[in-house]
């Protein structure tokens, strides 16, 4: 694998004025005096992503038949260094154009994409309230995202955030 120091953004709110989003560029703009040969920022409401449709034929040729945007994705998946996803928590998961967009990388489950220890993806939630559990759910869906193209969840430099719809308050212990 060809790893150039690509970094792929995501942004998965869908709002304008989005808390999450900020967390996310707060993040990026640190990153401004490294070397960074390619950041890709994606609003992922802005893509047209379709839901998989569960037709199986990536299990053999490790190819998505559904042709829209995120065969643009596929490549950049599979050589970006770092991921930084950043969401609100909706129905205690994560908005479905980001589990679509999840769901779609079913052909790079089907590669089995050895995992390299060098890349990582970093994972920015908030949630408007607080109760047991709140983001349990969305951390497991993200990882199993992460296993599957093969890079490490980077637990340290996560940030979830809860009661974003009153004082938002930093969730203490990342999952
Ligand atoms: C459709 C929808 C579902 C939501 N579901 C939850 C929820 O299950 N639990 C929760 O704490 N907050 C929920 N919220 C509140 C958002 O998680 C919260 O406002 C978040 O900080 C919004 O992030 P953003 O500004 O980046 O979009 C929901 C909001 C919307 C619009």
């Amino acid at each position: 694998m060809n790893l150039n120091n690509k970094i792929l953004v995501i942004y998965g709110s869908p709002a304008e004025s989005s808390f999450s989003s900020s967390l996310l560029d707060n993040h990026v703009n640190s990153l401004v005096n490294k070397e960074i040969p390619e950041i890709i920022h994606c609003n992922l409401s802005q893509y047209s992503i379709s839901p998989c449709n569960g037709c199986g034929l990536c299990a053999t040729s490790g190819k998505c038949v559904i042709k829209d945007d995120m065969q643009k994705f596929y490549p950049i998946l599979e050589d970006c260094k770092n991921i930084f996803i950043s969401s609100p928590i909706y129905f205690s998961s994560l908005p479905s154009h980001l589990k679509a967009f999840i769901d779609r990388t079913q052909p790079l489950f089907w590669k089995k994409i050895k995992k390299n220890p060098e890349r990582s993806g970093i994972v920015f939630l908030t949630a408007g309230s607080f109760y047991p559990g709140i983001f349990s759910p969305s951390i497991t869906i993200l990882r199993h995202f992460f296993n599957t193209i093969g890079i490490r969840y980077d637990r340290e430099n996560s940030e979830l955030y809860f009661n974003t719809d009153t004082v938002p308050q930093k969730f203490g212990s990342i999952l």
